[in-house]
């Protein structure tokens, strides 16, 4: 059975995952291209805060959304073979994102700069199975 997604549901999943890229991927800019000096040293550019307060706060929406939408999104289509390799490969994406995002919370040492690590890369990418999977999307259908 082929339950429609209402334009509304969509737009909502469409804004928080391009949010939650968005602000990850300018902390990585702010982060890595331009860190501030003092005469101390390297200080972390005054906007990585802010952003991460945003990306968390984000996140949270992101994976109860996940969860609302996913089980019956995924088990009204699982018999197309239409997306199903992009859907499977954004889902795989989401998962490694929502246990990495996690261990950033609850783990130190060398487990959090692993997770820390698969987090910042996957996150980059993941962007690559979101355009694959929603490039049909036709406006108002
Ligand atoms: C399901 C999706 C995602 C979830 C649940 C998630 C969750 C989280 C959480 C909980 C944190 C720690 C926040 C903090 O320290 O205050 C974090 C950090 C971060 N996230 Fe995400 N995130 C997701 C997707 C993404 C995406 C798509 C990107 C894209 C680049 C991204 C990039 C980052 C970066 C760069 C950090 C900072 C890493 C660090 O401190 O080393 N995240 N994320
Ligand atoms: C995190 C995982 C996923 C998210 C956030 C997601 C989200 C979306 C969104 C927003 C659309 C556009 C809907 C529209 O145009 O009305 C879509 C389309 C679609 N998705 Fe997913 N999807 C995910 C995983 C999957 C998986 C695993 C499958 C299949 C096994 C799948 C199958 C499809 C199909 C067949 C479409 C085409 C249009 C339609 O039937 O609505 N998706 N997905």
């Amino acid at each position: 059975m082929r339950l429609p997604m209402s334009p509304r549901t969509r737009a909502l999943v469409l804004i928080v995952c391009a949010l939650l890229w968005l602000s990850g991927a300018l902390w990585l800019v702010a982060h890595y291209a331009y860190p501030e000096h003092n005469e101390f040293g390297v200080l972390p550019n005054r906007f990585e805060a802010p952003l991460m307060r945003l990306h968390g706060m984000i996140a949270v929406a992101g994976v109860f959304l996940f969860g609302w939408i996913g089980a019956g999104h995924i088990r009204a289509r699982w018999s197309a073979a239409l997306n199903r390799a992009s859907g499977l490969w954004l889902l795989g994406c989401a998962v490694v994102l929502v246990v990495s995002g996690y261990a950033l919370y609850y783990t130190t040492g060398a487990f959090h700069d692993s997770a820390a690590l698969v987090h910042q890369g996957l996150g980059l990418v993941a962007i690559f199975a979101a355009l694959m999977h929603w490039r049909r999307i036709r406006a108002g259908a």
